[in-house]
């Protein structure tokens, strides 16, 4: 059978209220007209037309080229929408799925499923709606059926009766039509009802009409949920999060608190790691094995290396090896690749830069652009000062190198293998191997300085401790 999909986009998004069309928001870390595309393919539709407004381009951007697009110039409701792929449906004589681009639950089981309804309702079923009951059908189109359960019409809530509004059974606006008699039915709707649109949900009335059969495939309310405002948004988020996380939870992986940990779909993670409260795992990251994650710490398109601990940490496009231990409050920005048994502690930055094995930068330390090399000490307060005002340049840090505390090494200087840098040095010049680097000005003890300070202010010289017990 020719099966092909219409996606209304064209809406207006006014109910959530933003500058972006509703269906580019992301769920889960995907758009949610990418989940709707993603399920067509994986039931195997790949021949898929968006109905979009003049806010194509955000929605081209996330779907590119491969699929058809067509503008609907004015919103004139979901049956206008669909009228406007007639040229695309004309002469087909399969099936046309039909789907809101705002129901981000929509999976390909779904759809696969209504699919075998259709096939299995014979020649006369003109269509199959997807319906589920909810709990509040506040909103929804209801079905309405006849004393023999038959499907007789879907009615908008705005337009129900008392005895309407009481129905359950909701319209998920994701519908499979035969295709001829999708377009003979279009034809037919007017704009008579309280909206003034054109609403999909008519055909449904008009083809019982014309004698065709129409079936109801019933899923999970949960499925079939639509984005119109933010407040749905963030339902359909925890949701969509709950499924992700379990997933992982059957996985092995341990979540103490799936209440405040967000994973985005396609984040990997391996068993016996554990994820701690407060956690966000963004885009395309991959953790190992036996890691633990957070509290509190945020990875983002980053892979994480086997045993790994990040505590109270953010980590952005980078890699970072096993047996790490990162954190609290570490940040290691993008294009960082750092290998296994490093140490980044507290209040580190590392950016753009590539750091050795059994490294250590244990607290308060810049490491930008630079290369660092194996087992190198960074003492506490060591900055690689990449900025001249102009461009940005790191420096080199070889094998075994030993940083003393508070010292500021200047791009682009190399610091040969196994040598040492003093505590509090600004270094300006190359340091060659096996040698000490000191650039600061030597120390001066100056003898009785105190006292004679005192003298000259013909003062006797008192003790601090002594002068508190005169108080
Ligand atoms: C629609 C259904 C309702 C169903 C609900 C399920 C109609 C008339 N109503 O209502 O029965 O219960 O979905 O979520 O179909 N769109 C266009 N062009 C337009 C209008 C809408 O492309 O002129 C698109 C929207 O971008 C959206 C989809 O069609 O993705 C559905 O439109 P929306 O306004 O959200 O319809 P609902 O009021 O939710
Ligand atoms: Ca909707």
């Amino acid at each position: 059978m020719d099966i092909c999909a219409v996606v209304m986009a064209a809406g207006k998004s006014t109910r959530m209220k933003s500058k972006h069309s509703k269906v580019v928001h992301r769920v889960s870390g995907k758009p949610i007209i990418q989940w709707v595309a993603d399920a067509l393919v994986d039931a195997g539709c790949l021949d898929q037309v968006y109905i979009v407004s003049d806010q194509q381009e955000e929605i081209r951007n996330c779907l590119g080229e491969n699929v058809a697009y067509v503008l609907q110039e004015e919103q004139r409701g979901t049956g206008h929408a669909v009228m406007q792929a007639a040229p695309f449906l004309e002469g087909r004589d399969g099936a046309v799925i039909v789907l809101p681009g705002d129901c981000p639950m929509v999976s390909a089981k779904t759809l696969e499923k209504s699919l075998k309804v259709f096939e299995e309702a014979g020649e006369d079923c003109a269509a199959v709606i997807v319906t589920a009951d909810a709990d509040d059908p506040t909103g929804y189109g209801r079905i309405v059926r006849d004393g023999d359960g038959n499907v007789l019409k879907i009615v908008e809530h705005r337009d129900c009766t008392e005895e309407e509004l009481k129905l359950t059974e909701i319209n998920s606006s994701m519908y499979i039509f035969k295709t001829s008699l999708l377009l003979s039915a279009l034809g037919r709707i007017g704009a008579n009802n309280a909206q003034g649109e054109y609403y999909l949900t008519d055909t449904i009335g008009i083809l019982i009409g014309d004698g065709y059969k129409v079936a109801a495939a019933k899923t999970d309310f949960d499925d079939t949920r639509g984005v119109n405002d933010c407040v749905q948004l963030a339902q359909v988020q925890a949701i969509m999060n709950r499924r992700i996380l379990e997933k992982h939870m059957r996985n092995g992986v341990q979540i103490t608190d799936p209440g405040t940990t967000w994973i985005h779909c396609d984040v990997e993670i391996g068993n016996d790691t554990v994820i701690l409260p407060g956690t966000t795992l963004m885009g395309n990251t991959v953790i190992g094995h036996d890691c633990i994650i957070g509290e509190n710490s945020r990875i983002e398109c980053s892979e994480i290396g086997d045993g790994t601990v990040v505590d109270y940490s953010i980590v952005t496009q980078s890699t970072i090896g096993k047996d790490c231990r990162i954190g609290p409050f570490s940040h290691i920005r993008p294009a960082c690749a750092i290998a296994d048994h490093v140490t980044i502690g507290a209040y580190v930055e590392v950016k753009a830069s590539t750091v050795g094995e059994y490294t250590r930068a244990r607290h308060l330390t810049y490491i930008g652009d630079s290369d660092v090399g194996k087992n190198v000490n960074f003492g506490c307060g060591t900055v690689t000062c990449n900025f001249d005002g102009q461009d940005k340049a790191g420096c080199t840090i070889e094998d075994n190198v030993f940083i003393g505390g508070n010292s500021n090494i200047v791009s682009s200087v190399v610091l040969g293998k196994d040598s040492y840098i003093a505590a509090g040095s600004t270094i300006t010049r190359d340091v060659p191997p096996l040698s000490l680097g000191i650039g600061r000005s030597q120390q001066v003890n100056k003898d009785q300085w105190v006292s004679e300070k005192s003298r000259l202010r013909g003062e006797n010289y008192i003790r601090l401790d002594d002068k508190r017990s005169e108080v």
